[in-house]
């Protein structure tokens, strides 16, 4: 299995390839004296993201007063922020939500609990106003840390829900059962990838470190922030992991973001927010 996964993971033409727009996008809008015209002009480069910024533009979520037509209406009427988001989500969407015949419930899930822990991510840092990390950032790193099990699900669905059946009679966890059968768990799967993607540090130290953020080492407050919106989505059971209740919350992530037990119980309330506030973003 393992030198399965050594191949699909040298082969980048399997991987699926996810736009260098996004990078370019979030770079571009770091600079606050980014121009409307340059944005559009960098997003017009992707057809399949353009044309979801407008779908999703006119979609009821953004109750954009008037239609939108071009990327350039968008960006005008949404503001440069709220276009960076739609990118991002519609090019990750194209990468995490794929269709997956017989396996559509877990292609579903994941996808659910990318955008939960997204929207959690964000939720915590703009809470515990956690400096030098900005909420985008915080929601990018939410959206793509389990990249890796998406790539696992879409690739090996059927192992997959081996997985999750052994999860349920085996005292171990969903990370050591990966290992067991793929030879590699989907954090590693994960760095692989965004390294092939040629995404930012601070992603990646995110997805290698989410499940064990004492040991990330440039970026471990964001690896914390991810840390702890992972696990309340488990424990609310949105997720594949169900099941995995040895998903424990990190004490190192909880002192690191400086997360108190009304914290945790005001998040855990936030969820059915979250699941309507998403629930537009999903079906467009
Ligand atoms: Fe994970």
């Amino acid at each position: 299995m393992k030198e399965k996964i050594d191949e699909l993971l040298r082969d980048v033409t399997k991987i699926p390839a996810m736009s260098n727009v996004v990078v370019k996008v979030m770079e571009l809008v770091r600079n606050p004296g980014v121009s409307i015209q340059m944005l559009a002009n960098e997003i017009s480069k992707d057809p399949a993201i353009t044309a979801s910024i407008i779908k999703m533009s006119n979609s009821a979520y953004y109750r954009a007063s008037k239609p939108i037509r071009t990327v350039q209406e968008a960006l005008m009427t949404l503001g440069t922020q709220v276009v960076k988001e739609i990118v991002v989500v519609s090019a990750s969407k194209g990468v995490l939500h794929k269709d997956l015949k017989g396996y559509q419930i877990e292609a579903d899930e994941m996808w659910s609990h990318s955008l939960v822990v997204a929207e959690l991510s964000q939720r915590i840092v703009e809470l515990k106003k956690i400096p030098k990390i900005p909420e985008d950032l915080a929601f990018t790193s939410g959206l793509l840390h389990d990249i890796g099990k998406v790539i696992l699900t879409q690739f090996f669905p059927y192992k997959i829900i081996e997985i999750r059946d052994e999860l349920k009679n085996m005292n171990d966890t969903f990370v050591n059962l990966e290992k067991k059968h793929f030879g590699y768990n989907h954090q590693e799967v994960g760095l692989k990838v965004m390294q092939t993607w040629n995404f930012p540090d601070e992603l990646k130290e995110v997805v290698e470190h989410h499940h064990e953020p004492q040991y990330a080492t440039k970026f471990p407050v964001l690896a914390s922030v991810v840390h702890i919106a992972n696990t309340i989505a488990i424990i609310s059971g949105i997720g594949i992991d169900i099941g995995g209740i040895n998903q424990e919350l990190s004490q190192f992530a909880l002192d690191k973001t400086h997360i108190n037990d009304s914290d945790l119980e005001k998040l855990y309330m936030d969820i059915p927010d979250i699941q309507k506030e998403i629930s537009g973003l999903h079906h467009s």
